[in-house]
C-alpha cells in the first residue's frame, strides 16, 4: 500500500480524486487536509467531511488548514464548484468532526510518524505546504514527493499563463518549487488533454449510488469543453497508479509572484538559464482514453 497525505480544496475534480484515493486498495490514506481556493476553507473542509461519510471512511482524519493566501487576495471559483463546493448532489448533514490539529501541525505529526517518506498530493492552493516546509524545514527529508496539480506550460485557466491553484497561492508555490523536494507537476498540459468525455460521464450514472453521486457533481460543474470536462485533480491519482501513461519531462520551474504574468510557471525548455538544474518532473502527455476507462474501473470497484 502507498500511504498518502492529501492536502485539498473540494472542489468536484477535488471530489473525483478523494473517492479514487480512499477507495482503491493500492492506497492508504493517512490524513486529508483542506485549504482555501475552491470555496473557502470552511466549505473545502466540510467537503472533505461528507465525502469521508458517504464512503464510510471515518477513520481517515481531516485537518483544516489555511483560510487565506499567504500575501495575495483570497479569490475563490464558486462559479466553476459552485457556492457550496460540492453542487448537484443532496449530501445529508455532516456528523463527522475535523481533527482539533490545524492542518500543518497534522501533516508535521505525520510525517514524523511515519516509518519512512511520504506522498503527498496536494491539489489546492498549495498554501499548508508552504506553510509547513517554512515552519519545520527539517520535515523535507520525511516527504519523498509532492505530487502537485497546478500550473501550466503551455496556457493558463486564469489568465493567458496562469493555472488556478498556483495563481491563488504563487508565494506558497515559490516557496514549494524552491524548497528542495521532489515534485511532479501535474499541470494543465495533462489536465486538459484527458478530458472526461460526454460518453464517459453516461456510463458513470449507470456505476451505483457513488457512480451517481460523481455523474452529479460532474454534471453540475461548469468546467466545460467541447469534448468534455477536465477532472484536473484525479490525474495525480491517475499518475500514482499508472506512470507509465503520463508522459514527463524535467524542468526547472520558476513561479511568476506578481504582475500581468501572476501565477504562471515557467519551465526553461530550451535549458538557456537553469545550467541543467531541475526541480520538477513536469507531465506533458497522457493516453487519455486509457485515463477514461480507467476512471470508470475505479468507480465501477467502489463501495455502493
Ligand atoms: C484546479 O483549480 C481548481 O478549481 C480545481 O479543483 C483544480 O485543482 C484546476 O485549475
Ligand atoms: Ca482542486
Amino acid at each position: 500500500k502507498i500511504p498518502l497525505i492529501l492536502d485539498m480544496d473540494p472542489g468536484v475534480d477535488d471530489a473525483v480524486a478523494l473517492a479514487v484515493a480512499v477507495n482503491n486498495p493500492a492506497f492508504d490514506v493517512k490524513l486529508i487536509t483542506s485549504v482555501a481556493g475552491n470555496v473557502s476553507v470552511d466549505k473545502t473542509t466540510r467537503n472533505e467531511l461528507k465525502l469521508l461519510e458517504f464512503f464510510d471512511k471515518a477513520e481517515i482524519p481531516v485537518a483544516r488548514g489555511a483560510a487565506q493566501p499567504l500575501k495575495k487576495k483570497f479569490e475563490d471559483a464558486a462559479y466553476i464548484h459552485g457556492q457550496s463546493g460540492l453542487p448537484g448532489y443532496d449530501f445529508p448533514p455532516v456528523t463527522l468532526n475535523s481533527d482539533p490539529r490545524p492542518a500543518v501541525k497534522a501533516i508535521y505529526q505525520t510525517l514524523k510518524q511515519a516509518p519512512a517518506p511520504m506522498i503527498i498530493v496536494a491539489t489546492g492552493a498549495y498554501t499548508n505546504i508552504a506553510e509547513l516546509l517554512l515552519k519545520y524545514p527539517e520535515i523535507k527529508k520525511q516527504i519523498s514527493r509532492l505530487v502537485l496539480m497546478g500550473g501550466s506550460i503551455s496556457g493558463g485557466n486564469v489568465s493567458s499563463v496562469a493555472e488556478f491553484n498556483v495563481y491563488t497561492d504563487p508565494d506558497a508555490a515559490k516557496i514549494v518549487y524552491q524548497s528542495g523536494v521532489p515534485i511532479v507537476m501535474i499541470g494543465l498540459d495533462v489536465t486538459l488533454q484527458a478530458l472526461v468525455t460526454w460518453e464517459t460521464l453516461k456510463k458513470l450514472a449507470t456505476l451505483g449510488k457513488t457512480g451517481m453521486m460523481l455523474y452529479q457533481l460532474i454534471t453540475a460543474y461548469q468546467d466545460i469543453y467541447s469534448n468534455g470536462k477536465p477532472l484536473h485533480d484525479v490525474n495525480t491519482i491517475f499518475y500514482l497508479l499508472h506512470p507509465e501513461a503520463i508522459e514527463t519531462r524535467d524542468y526547472q520551474i520558476e513561479v511568476v509572484t506578481q504582475g500581468p504574468a501572476i501565477g504562471a510557471t515557467v519551465a526553461d525548455i530550451q535549458n538557456r538559464w537553469s545550467q541543467g538544474r531541475t526541480n520538477a518532473k513536469v507531465g506533458i502527455n497522457i493516453d487519455a482514453d486509457y485515463f477514461n476507462q480507467w476512471l470508470l474501473e475505479e468507480v465501477s470497484q467502489m463501495i455502493n
